[in-house]
């Protein structure tokens, strides 16, 4: 999509909002009997400023649902679920008419959501899923299982692992165990490369047993952490590539754990080049993709977060309105209490060659800021 186009877009969505909530809050809210009727108020929960996209998301959300006349409460929780918490309940004290979570444990906020339910405000879980109740009722999100079949298959690819090259050295990593999306990127990419580690073409120094429903939590990292990761990939070089042992390949779920993980290989003495291991990421962040021009980082799965925010504004105008709400995904997302009608939207590799034609064509980012 172009940039000139995207910025139409935008502004096109935010028009056909604002031409919408406008007039209809209060008449809507009576008819769809969502939350206080006088309210236009729409709740945003974010869960940290120190994961970069969230503040892109955040952000653009906010702008459009505000620009389309609604007032807005945009919180960010610093990944601390009782902070969230907290300010998921101010959004419902202060009559909100839709909440909007992206929750940082979808475990964790049963009991609020129940709250929500009761002042019926509709609740849309934004990128991660709620789990374990009844009291979300739509989730807009991207392709979560096809992120990880891309690195997975990304992998496969530049490694020759279809014409039987091989053995290569895979470090594997997954995102937070609280998070529900980091299972389906771990699946997504594992269901293609374990075949490999099952014929021996893909070896695990590190010994980590990925077999059972649950063992991607064992190379998990809680909070998405770049420095975590940092420290595991150091200890898995000190502890099993020695003798001059090489690291050829880490699958690495996201962006931020690929900053700390190519940082631990630089301390150890990797330089990009020849030698340097493929390392996957996704997000799209300003480092990673600075890594990625400096051969310090093979792809990323870009996810245009700017679609989902435009997405979710649909979805609230359509949920104030008392309108059908757009779903195009009503199986696949489970939260344990029911299946959530779903929103996915496509997540797109990036490489190198193709940063200028994605990233800055689109007007993800500017020219200037990639030094292009
Ligand atoms: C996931 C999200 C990813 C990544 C990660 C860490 O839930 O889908 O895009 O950002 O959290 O924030």
């Amino acid at each position: 999509m172009s940039k000139n186009f995207r910025v139409l877009a935008s502004v096109a969505m935010a028009a056909t909002l604002a031409a919408t909530s406008a007039c209809s809050s209060t008449r809507d809210a009576e008819e769809s009997g969502s939350g206080d009727s006088g309210s236009n108020l729409v709740g945003i929960a974010m869960p940290t400023r120190s994961l970069e996209r969230w503040n892109n998301d955040g952000a653009h959300l906010d702008g459009l649902l505000k620009t389309a006349g609604y007032t807005t409460s945009l919180q960010y929780a610093d990944n601390k679920v009782d902070q969230q918490i907290t300010q998921i309940e101010n959004m419902i004290n202060q009559n909100a008419k839709v909440l909007v979570v992206a929750s940082i444990d979808g475990t964790a906020l049963g009991p609020v959501l129940e709250k929500a339910a009761n002042a019926k405000i509709k609740v849309i879980a934004y990128d991660r899923l709620i789990n374990a109740t009844p009291n979300v009722d739509y989730y807009a999100t991207f392709d979560n299982y096809l992120v990880g079949k891309l690195q997975g298959e990304f992998i496969v690819d530049k490694l020759g692992l279809k014409d039987g090259k091989g053995p290569f050295n895979l470090e594997p990593f997954a995102g937070s165990s609280d998070d529900n999306n980091a299972k389906f990127f771990f699946n997504g990419a594992w269901d293609v490369l374990k075949p490999y580690v099952e014929s021996g073409k893909l070896v695990i120094p590190s010994g980590k047993k990925i077999a059972g429903e649950e063992d991607w939590k064992t190379v998990s990292i809680t909070g998405w952490k770049s420095e975590t990761a940092q420290a595991e990939m150091d200890n898995r070089i000190n502890s099993f590539y020695t003798g001059g042992k090489k690291v050829n390949v880490v699958l690495s779920p996201n962006d931020s754990l690929a900053l700390g993980i190519a940082q631990s290989l630089e301390s150890k003495g990797y330089k990009p080049g020849a030698d340097y291991p493929l390392i996957t990421g996704q997000d799209a962040d300003l480092a990673n993709v600075k890594n990625i021009q400096a051969d310090k980082q093979a792809m990323t799965v870009w996810k245009d977060t700017r679609t989902l925010g435009d997405q979710v504004a649909k979805m609230v105008d359509s949920i104030v309105k008392g309108g059908t709400v757009e779903t195009n995904d009503d199986k696949t997302y489970n939260n344990g209490n029911k299946v959530v009608p779903s929103y996915l939207l496509p997540p797109v590799v990036v490489v190198k060659d193709d940063i200028k034609t994605k990233l800055v064509d689109s007007g993800f980012y500017t020219a200037d800021k990639l030094g292009l």
